[in-house]
């Protein structure tokens, strides 16, 4: 009997078209083709755009990835692919591919949400700290179009305890990069610039920081910004520094205060950071602190797993195909943009 476990996972849900082999849960190749300089010029993701670079890249990506892996096309049993949240145009390019490959190599292709695999950037069998960590594991997971706590019971028991009303954290962070004239994506530039800032020049609005509930709200913390930037005509480096740090503080400061607020109150075994704002240095920092203070095992993905890729997709199908769940062999799934968290 064959004993190793080879999938090829696909992801396509934004503006990085990736691929990744994991075999036996380990990853051995991860490949991202980004688009970022394509999407640059406009301030931002334009979908049709995207939609085309996916169809360009995403064979060469497939290659890229298998060659690194050493392996062939023939040697694969699984193909995971992003099924959502995302956009619809994008998802479509992954999940076609995705399943013309499971047809024609007769292996199952598994259907994997985007939110989950964010999730399963927590464990990866060559580093972390907590494979075997215990549940119920609450999750702070913040990215462009996501900002949510989850409370995970077991393999793929989620339930949401708290997400954003409007806009996500990342958005935030992307938006006042915009409107400072700085690249895209905004959070890693805001993030530079705040080493250099003063994080209490300005005092932004901390939205719902003192609400009963476990939601977030960043859409006021975003008007705040813009009326602010309004006063001055022109911005130099050092209020552009001090404004980046400012705001960088706020929105971590109402993460951080709700994930605390959900510690205390579900007491989970282990807490976990995921999605592209965890690769937040200060994000990073604030929350390891938070798990030392509770004495609780905490896990932050490795800084090339936080944004898009495809390593944790394949993760999230590992779990799903020897842990759980049944897998989709009939390859009749399409790409669902709206895809929630169950
Ligand atoms: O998970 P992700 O790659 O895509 C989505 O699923 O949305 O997350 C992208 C988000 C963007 O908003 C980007 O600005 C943000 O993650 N991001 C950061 C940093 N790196 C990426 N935000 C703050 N600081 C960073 N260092
Ligand atoms: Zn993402």
């Amino acid at each position: 009997m064959k004993k190793s476990l080879t999938i090829l996972a696909i992801e396509s849900s934004c503006d990085e078209t990736a691929a990744a082999v994991i075999i036996n849960g380990q990853i051995k190749s991860s490949i991202i083709a980004s688009q970022a300089q394509i999407h640059a010029k406009f301030g931002g993701v334009v979908p049709e755009v995207a939609a085309r670079s996916h169809i360009t890249a995403v064979i060469p990506t497939i290659d890229k990835t298998l060659k690194k892996a050493r392996i062939k096309l023939t040697d694969l049993d699984f193909i995971a692919v992003t099924q959502g949240p995302g956009l619809a145009t994008s998802l479509m390019v992954g999940v076609d591919t995705a399943k013309a490959l499971g047809a024609v190599l007769n292996i199952p292709v598994i259907p994997i949400n985007h939110l989950e695999a964010h999730i399963y950037a927590n464990f990866m069998n060559h580093e972390s700290q907590i494979m075997n960590q215990k549940f119920p594991a609450l999750i702070l997971t913040v990215s462009g179009g996501h900002t949510m706590l989850i409370l995970m019971s077991g393999h793929g028991r989620y339930k949401i305890v708290g997400q954003t009303v409007d806009d996500a954290a990342g958005e935030a962070f992307d938006k006042t990069a915009k409107m400072l004239g700085l690249g895209y994506p905004g959070g890693p530039q805001i993030a530079k610039l705040a080493k250099r800032g003063n994080p209490q020049a300005f005092d932004f609005p901390r939205p719902m920081i003192n609400s009963a509930n476990l939601n977030f709200s960043f859409s006021g913390l975003k008007t705040a910004v813009l009326y602010k930037i309004m006063e001055h005509k022109s911005w130099n480096m050092k209020q552009k520094a001090n404004l980046a740090a400012s705001v960088q503080q706020a929105i971590i400061d109402v993460l951080i205060s709700k994930l605390e607020k959900a510690v205390k109150k579900f007491k989970p075994k282990t807490i976990m950071l995921g999605g592209g704002v965890a690769a937040n240095e200060m994000l990073r920092s604030r929350f390891s602190k938070l798990g030392k203070k509770y004495h609780l095992p905490y896990s932050i993905p490795k800084f090339e797993y936080c944004t898009d890729n495809a390593a944790m997709i394949g993760l999230a199908a590992y779990y799903k195909i020897t842990k759980h769940v049944t897998r989709n062999t009939k390859h009749n799934f399409s790409a669902q943009p709206n895809l929630a968290l169950k």
